[in-house]
């Protein structure tokens, strides 16, 4: 189905066919034309102290709002994480903000943490699904400066804490200014046994996972390798968007037009399995890897499972292949349980 949809979504600019694919996906009967289902009874994982009825997720960004949780967990995602979420409501960049490179099957994005706030979600996080795990993917406000950052991440942390399943902390989007300049071992430490001393506090606990960019030198991961064993938190998503644009079939031409943004895509696969591959030397298990970048195909994510992930997220896949994506994963995921 989504083979017949995706020429007419192709036609639109891409945020508009976001918006309709979502409202498509919430008509009834949407699942089954999809071409989604819910993952096999053999493709749980259990990590985390939780167990994910599948191994593939929705990374952040596409339901920053969480409004659409119950529909995305129908189409076989073994879980959702919604957000970046911030403190106060914010527009984002203005428009165009995100851009097709369709030789690349790869998007570049400068969003700018468009999104509802974070008592909004909230509200929707509590009438979901019973069952559902959810993350919860907090930021900053743009104009909140670095030096406040931790009274954001404090903010969206103790509002949500109560309805999400895992926490990450994202300090690695290119599109908001100085964000990244948090990833530093000094700042990140700060932010993260903040929130690991408020979590300890509380009855329920939540595990952290924290969010990095793809464009860290070995020196800088290092660094993340010492803050993840220095803060205890439970692990890393590896990684968000790059900078770079390396090895693009997409003109320069056209790549100078579109301007600043994330590449995601195709084109960061091979960089992001060989970040999640260096982490996992060093970060050995039961440390949470989720590989993100690039899934396009269940060898894709078999690669980052290879390389050491726990789990799977993916994106620009979804809007290239559409749910039957999903599907494949979760069932090449379930032969390669019993192969290892
Ligand atoms: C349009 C768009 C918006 C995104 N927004 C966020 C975000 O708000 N927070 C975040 O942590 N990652 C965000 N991401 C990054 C994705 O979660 C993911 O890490 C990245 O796109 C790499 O995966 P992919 O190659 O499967 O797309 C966004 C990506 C795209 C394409």
């Amino acid at each position: 189905m989504y083979g017949l949809l995706r020429p007419l979504l192709f036609l639109l600019s891409p945020e508009k066919a976001h918006h309709l694919t979502f409202s498509l996906l919430e008509l009834p009967g949407a699942t089954a034309l999809s071409g989604g289902a819910a993952p096999p009874g053999t493709a749980a994982v259990e990590v985390m102290g939780l167990r994910f009825p599948g191994p593939v997720g929705l990374a952040a960004g596409m339901d920053k709002d969480a409004a659409h949780v119950n529909a995305l967990a129908r189409i076989g995602f073994g879980f959702i994480e919604v957000g970046t979420l911030t403190p106060l409501p914010q527009p984002g960049n203005d428009k165009p903000r995100l851009f097709r490179l369709k030789p690349d099957n790869a998007l570049i994005n400068r969003m700018g943490f468009n999104n509802g706030g974070v008592a909004a979600a909230l509200e929707r996080l509590k009438r979901r699904n019973p069952g559902i795990i959810v993350g919860g993917n907090i930021g900053k406000n743009k104009a909140t400066p670095n030096e406040r950052a931790i009274d954001d991440y404090v903010i969206c942390f103790e509002a949500l804490h109560a309805v999400v399943d895992y926490f990450v902390v994202n300090v690695s989007s290119p599109n908001t200014p100085g964000l990244r300049a948090l990833q530093e071992k000094g700042p990140l430490l700060e932010i993260l046994n903040e929130l690991k001393r408020r979590d300890a506090a509380k009855a329920v606990h939540r595990p952290i996972l924290l969010k990095i960019a793809p464009d860290l030198t070995d020196g800088q991961l290092d660094d993340i390798v010492a803050v993840v064993k220095e803060s205890g938190i439970a692990g890393v998503i590896a990684t968000n968007t790059t900078i770079a644009r390396d090895g693009l079939l997409t003109t320069k031409a056209t790549l100078e037009t579109i301007g600043a943004g994330g590449l995601s895509g195709a084109p960061l696969r091979a960089r992001s399995t060989a970040v999640v591959k260096y982490l996992r030397a060093r970060l050995p298990k039961p440390v949470v890897i989720i590989g993100v970048g690039g899934i396009d195909s269940a060898e894709a994510a078999l690669e980052k499972l290879e390389a050491g992930a726990d789990l799977v997220q993916v994106y620009t896949g979804l809007v290239y292949e559409g749910p039957k994506l999903i599907v494949r994963i979760n069932e090449e995921f379930a032969q390669w349980k019993i192969r290892q």
